[in-house]
């Protein structure tokens, strides 16, 4: 997956730049960001920018049947107190109910467990609320469901069945998922848990998924909700609490939430994931790793990529005053834990003109070629070997030497050839580096010898 935070400007060209790299058929989602009211705009206040969404491979997501959702807000405190009424009632779930039903009278007007609030009913699985139990948009199944006191049938809806088949209403019968009334004079109820549990997801047939009918199949009204691509965040909090990690200095402009960032990165990625910012300005990214770490109990790394030479004073400090702490007194912040390495990047190991640059030594170019052969580390040879001189890489099937000295040309030859030892383990393949090859093609082929040439400039020897 990959996210490009960008504003108005570039956006269109953004846009198909990543078609291009990433292709059209990989577009997830175009997310607007509003951040600012800007009052003084003389025609429109533009104060939103945008979060491009591309994925590597959409059609594997499709495959996995990969769904992204995330925790309503207010959903975690009703949970907190079910529990807790749980702990103290057992299975007495009228008495849970009861004292559920005051927890949510008591609530702050404005608090978003309020508007939750018809989750009333309480059941082994926990808070839920009565769900309409029709076809989504009409035309559903019609079939008799016996009421189990009464023996007779209930009224069917005028939709017909959410259940494709009697089976399948049943088995969600059986489950204690759809619930009977009184008596047969009502159809039975169908129950829609805070937190759904497996059987109730996975319960719709296809058929019903396609419809859009927002009184139904309203993920929207249980404890999970479908991210919408529109987000409402001031970018003044932000500001903000990069000036009180800093001791109030403002030290970075336009830093990214990292609320936001925490929020996404939990919707779509797994708890594992391995986050890469490569331009990673003020450290937000981090700062967001670490704080859905702690949030999920996640095991998410970063690595963070910043070319200022405030790489060392802002992003990575920032960083650690996040894993250790920071403020004082009233204002201190408890550090979100963790730990780091950082690194700088050496010269340049080519030139200009893709030739290398011999000046960085022979030990870093020869390291160099290792990686970019993709020898893995247990097959690289680090150092000098005095027994088969340039040798950089060795396993069972191939052999890697770079034939290289700095003030001489290097020519692979019978002579140089013969100079190799590999005991009796001679490898299938022998990957040579030379400034020059003498060998013929055959000769070479028949002896899975594969030269490849040292980019520099031998003209000057
Ligand atoms: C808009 S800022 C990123 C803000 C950051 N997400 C935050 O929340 O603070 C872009 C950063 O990318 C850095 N940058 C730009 N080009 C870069 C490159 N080629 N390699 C590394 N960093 C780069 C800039 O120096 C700048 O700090």
């Amino acid at each position: 997956m990959i996210f490009v935070s960008i504003d108005d400007n570039e956006m269109h060209n953004l846009r198909q730049i990543m078609d291009e790299i990433f292709g059209e058929q990989n577009f997830i989602a175009q997310l607007i960001w509003d951040k600012t009211r800007k009052n003084d705009a003389k025609l429109f206040s533009a104060g939103h920018e945008y979060i491009l969404v591309y994925a590597k491979s959409l059609l594997l997501l499709r495959e996995q049947n990969t769904v992204w959702r995330e925790e309503k807000p207010g959903a975690k405190e009703i949970i907190q107190e079910w529990r807790r009424l749980a702990k103290i009632h057992g299975d007495s779930y009228h008495e849970i109910e009861v004292e559920l039903a005051l927890w949510y009278k008591a609530l702050p007007q404005k608090h978003p467990a309020k508007k939750l609030s018809r989750y009333r009913h309480v059941d082994k699985w926990g808070p839920w609320r009565d769900r309409d139990i029709s076809w989504p948009g009409g035309g559903g199944p019609r079939y008799d469901v016996i009421h189990g006191k009464t023996g007779l049938p209930c009224p069917v809806p005028e939709r017909g069945w959410i259940y494709a088949t009697l089976e399948q209403m049943q088995k969600q019968i059986n489950l204690g998922l759809v619930v009977f009334r009184e008596d047969h004079t009502e159809p039975p109820i169908r129950k829609a848990h805070l937190f759904p549990v497996a059987e109730e997801l996975d319960e719709i047939s296809d058929d019903a998924e396609e419809v859009d009918d927002d009184t139904t199949l309203d993920d929207e009204n249980v404890g999970l909700q479908v991210m919408p691509t529109y987000i409402y965040k001031q970018a003044q909090s932000s500001v903000k609490l990069l000036r009180q990690i800093f001791d109030g200095k403002k030290v970075f402009a336009n830093p990214k939430d990292h609320e936001v960032l925490v929020r996404l990165f939990r919707y779509a990625s797994p708890p594992d994931a391995l986050i890469l910012d490569s331009f990673a300005g003020s450290g937000s990214t981090a700062h967001a790793v670490l704080e859905a770490n702690k949030l999920d109990n996640g095991t998410r790394r970063f690595i963070l990529i910043e070319m200022m030479d405030y790489a060392e004073t802002i992003t990575a400090e920032r960083v650690r005053r996040v894993m250790s702490g920071y403020g004082k007194g009233n204002k201190a912040v408890a550090g979100l834990g963790g730990s780091f390495d950082y690194y700088t990047i050496g010269e340049q190991i080519f030139n200009d003109n893709d030739t290398l640059n011999e000046t960085v030594g022979t030990e870093t170019i020869r390291h160099y070629i290792s990686y970019s052969e993709g020898i893995s580390s247990e097959y690289r040879i680090a150092s000098w070997n005095t027994y088969t001189p340039y040798l950089i890489g060795l396993n069972s099937d191939t052999a890697w030497i770079f034939y290289y000295e700095p003030e001489e040309v290097t020519c692979l030859d019978l002579d140089f050839l013969s100079s190799l030892k590999f005991g009796t383990n001679k490898p299938a393949t022998v990957i040579i580096y030379a400034d020059k090859c003498l060998l013929t093609k055959e000769f070479m082929a028949k002896h899975g010898i594969i030269f490849k040439k040292i980019p520099r400039d031998i003209t000057r020897f």
